[in-house]
């Protein structure tokens, strides 16, 4: 089956209720994700923060136009397939959010920037060398940022010298543009209450201004401060240094980030699934860990009464607090735990709105991990 076979078997499913729907399948809620990319404009800190979206959670051409048309500077991809995934579709300007490194992606990174705006970031002089030299044979000049360790002990080079020292490298190379630094703080996004990841931002971003502050003193650029994710945005985007803003799950959210205190986004996304097994003591739904994933726990039913427990691959078990209520074939949705990993693992949205389908949208970039 050709790939324009596939997505036309799909579009007579368009009117569709959802009770119709072939299961599992990822459901996507049209009017909550407009509700979320909204939203956020309004919760904003301050009203000259850039934002720059993470993909990595949607993975979708479709939905970062979306929140380009809201006033997105651009996106941000987390590896380079994904970034080529999302410009093959349209999408014109891309921060890829890890350093990239060896010759055959160095060279897909430079023709990549012959079609679109790209930025990258570095911690290692290296790197930026190699990207440098391709980027000089072809001609071409990519804008980049320091990617300064903050605290999650992950990527970046330290919040000190040596960020400055790796600044004065890349403002010497050819090819390279440096624009200033990109200091994410990961390790923080699901620390449950507000207070607390307040407290623990306040140390990030004081990190982070440090290296600012080093920056301007020895006269490199900043005019890019990137940070933050769902949970940090509000509290790092109040810092006057930092630019632009890289929330990424709050357009779909998930069950985890729902438990964290101040990230009021709506539950956009949900699993689909069918009982196909209903036995004196067990309800089994058709959803295992190919459909939900489980690296941050146990999914969890959109039903208050239900909960969920993983049974391999192509199962779920439903717990039921009261008398099981659901027979053969009945339907129930599913929250996603981890609503990144989730998504990787489907071809497609199906996207409702009011209980009916209204299309049918790729996730472009799924598989896009190198
Ligand atoms: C560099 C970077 N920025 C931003 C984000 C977005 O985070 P969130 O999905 O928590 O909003 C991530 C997510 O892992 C990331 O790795």
């Amino acid at each position: 089956v050709g790939v324009d076979q596939y997505w036309r078997s799909f579009s007579n499913h368009v009117g569709m209720s959802v009770a119709e729907l072939d299961t599992p399948c990822l459901l996507l809620d049209l009017d909550a994700l407009e509700a979320n990319l909204d939203s956020l404009s309004r919760l904003l800190p301050r009203t000259d923060l850039a934002v720059r979206p993470h993909a990595k959670t949607h993975k979708s051409p479709r939905i970062a136009r979306m929140q380009l048309a809201r006033g997105a500077v651009g996106i941000c991809c987390a590896k380079l397939s994904e970034a080529e995934s999302l410009v093959g579709a349209g999408v014109e300007d891309v921060l890829v959010t890890t350093q990239v490194v060896g010759e055959a992606k160095v060279r897909r990174l430079i023709g990549l920037a012959r079609q679109a705006v790209v930025r990258v970031v570095f911690d290692d002089e290296r790197a930026a060398r190699a990207v440098s030299a391709e980027a000089l044979r072809a001609g071409v000049r990519l804008d980049c940022l320091v990617d300064v360790n903050v605290g999650q002990d992950r990527t970046g080079v330290a919040p000190d010298l040596s960020a400055v020292a790796l600044g004065q490298a890349i403002k010497a190379l050819k090819g390279l543009r440096l624009k200033g630094l990109q200091g994410y703080e990961g390790n923080l996004q699901l620390l449950q209450t507000a207070s607390s990841r307040r407290d623990a931002n306040r140390v990030c971003m004081e990190r982070l201004g440090v290296v600012v502050d080093l920056f301007r003193k020895h006269g490199l650029c900043v005019d890019t401060v990137s940070t933050a994710g769902t949970g940090t945005f509000r509290f790092g985007g109040a810092y006057p240094f930092v630019t632009e803003l890289q929330p990424g799950s709050y357009a779909v959210m998930d069950s985890t980030y729902a438990q964290v205190e101040g990230v009021e986004f709506r539950l956009a996304l949900s699993v689909l699934t069918s009982v196909v097994s209903r036995q004196q003591d067990r309800i089994v739904v058709d959803a295992g860990s190919k459909a939900l994933s489980t690296d941050y726990g146990q999914p969890r039913p959109r039903d208050p009464a239900l909960s969920y427990l993983s049974q391999g691959d192509e199962h779920g078990k439903l717990i039921f607090s009261g008398p099981p209520s659901m027979d053969l074939g009945d339907r129930t949705e599913i929250i996603p735990s981890h609503c990144d990993t989730t998504i990787n693992l489907h071809d497609r949205y199906t996207v409702i709105q009011g209980g009916f389908v209204v299309g049918f949208w790729p996730v472009t970039a799924r598989g896009s991990i190198q």
